[in-house]
């Protein structure tokens, strides 16, 4: 049975987003009545081709019409506080809160004409397809409602690859500028806990000089802060020659909650996340190294070493059960995740890391907030958290991170032509 339990329940479901595999499971079913494998050895097949996808479009999209209501129907719930009791819920039981609606008839009409699903024959669509649609509503009803005042993003895989640094040459950066240009806040939350802002100039030097180089209007130049550890350390970009970013003491930025996490909490839980971490070293013999900062500790591969997917899952939720069953881990939140060749315990998360940028900028509210990130699997990934505080974009490498940017610079120049 535990084998059992651990493979079905444990290991798998965690790998899962339900809303996308319900969504995909909906696309299914045209995919499998209308989609012609077959007319692919027939003769004369070339017309048949445009008519199958003429009518797999209009399905597809009839389904993500019906879906958008669903949507729309749980956030009247949310506003009227039932969204327990909310159709989608009883579906899909894993949704959480909505912060704006999706628009996702429109967003498959506009991914259909990019990825062409509709004229696949063999190949269903799929969770990348559900993946990008959703980021694509997302983006519409947020640019439709008006300017976006706040962006926030995750550093590796987003940002730049695992484990890099934003170069001069990122292709980002021109974008990022653009939004800035316009009077969006950015927030940069990786879950990298530095204490020295010159630690932080380093991984995101091309960006910073870039902003310091530009013509924008001084004050402009300043909305930009990094929320360090997930939501440990805040530094804000100066725009100035001396100092490109200043230590935001803590005082001045966390939020009133926070203010509870007492020093002696944080030292015992890393103490148990530390235990937890080790025991899992030990038992299946990692070649590791631990690493225990002020809010943090990992687990890091020793020199010329990499770690397996399934140890790392495991060491994962080993960690997060122990920290989840502590008194400390009821007291305190956290973020155990899998930083996909460490893993990384850190004290809060990125909805508290999220929401305290949004207190920063004078109270931007979630529905005015993207956050934009590679780990949103529910457990083990750190991004997951900050659906809590506003909505979301699930990208899966640095080039999708331009290419959503590039669609909120297209869809933002429509709303203005109109
Ligand atoms: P993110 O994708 O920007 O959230 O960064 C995650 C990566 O930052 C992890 O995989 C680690 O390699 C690295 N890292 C460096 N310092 C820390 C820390 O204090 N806590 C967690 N991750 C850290
Ligand atoms: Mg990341």
């Amino acid at each position: 049975m535990t084998t059992r339990y651990r493979v079905e329940y444990a290991l798998k479901t965690h790998r899962r987003d339900q809303l996308i595999e319900w969504i995909k499971g909906l696309l299914a079913v045209p995919f499998v009545l209308h989609s012609q494998p077959t007319a692919v050895f027939e003769p004369h097949h070339e017309g048949s081709t445009e008519k199958m996808a003429a009518i797999a479009h209009r399905r597809y999209a009839e389904i993500m019409r019906d879906v958008e209501a669903l949507i729309n129907d749980h956030i009247a719930h949310q506003r009227a506080g039932t969204e327990q009791n909310s159709k989608l819920k009883l579906l899909v039981p894993a949704v959480s809160k909505f912060f704006t609606p999706l628009l996702l008839h429109d967003a498959f009409v506009y991914q259909d004409t990019r990825r062409f699903i509709s004229h696949r024959r063999f190949v269903a669509p799929s969770f990348n397809d559900v993946r990008l649609i959703l980021n694509t509503a997302q983006v519409m009803s947020l640019v439709r409602a008006g300017p976006l005042d706040l962006i926030t993003f995750d550093g590796d895989v987003t940002l730049y690859d695992d484990g890099q640094s934003l170069t001069p040459d990122n292709p980002v950066i021109p974008r990022i500028l653009e939004l800035m240009r316009k009077g969006t806040r950015i927030g940069i939350v990786t879950a990298a806990g530095y204490t020295e802002a010159r630690r932080y100039y380093e991984r995101l030097h091309g960006l910073l000089d870039a902003i310091k180089q530009s013509d924008m209007p001084q004050d402009y130049k300043q909305n930009l802060i990094v929320l360090g550890g997930e939501s440990s350390y805040l530094f804000k970009a100066s725009g100035t020659e001396e100092h490109l970013l200043d230590y935001v003491p803590r005082p001045d930025w966390i939020l009133k909650e926070m203010e509870s996490w007492t020093d002696e909490d944080v030292a015992e839980l890393l103490d148990v996340a530390e235990a937890a971490l080790k025991e899992c070293v030990k038992n299946m013999r990692l070649p590791a190294d631990v690493i225990r900062k002020e809010r943090a500790v990992g687990i890091v591969p020793t020199a010329g070493r990499r770690f397996a997917r399934e140890q790392l899952e495991e060491t994962v939720l080993v960690t997060q059960k122990i920290l989840e069953m502590s008194p400390v881990g009821r007291r305190l939140p956290f973020c155990a995740f899998n930083g996909g060749n460490d893993v990384f315990v850190d004290i809060g998360d990125k909805s508290w890391g999220v929401l305290a940028c949004q207190r920063f900028y004078g109270g931007i509210e979630g529905s005015k907030t993207l956050h934009v990130g590679d780990q949103f699997l529910s457990a083990g990934a750190n991004d997951f958290k900050a659906r809590l505080a506003c909505t979301t974009a699930w990208i899966a490498s640095p080039a999708e991170t331009c290419n959503l940017l590039d669609e909120i610079s297209e869809l933002d120049a429509a709303v203005q032509r109109k």
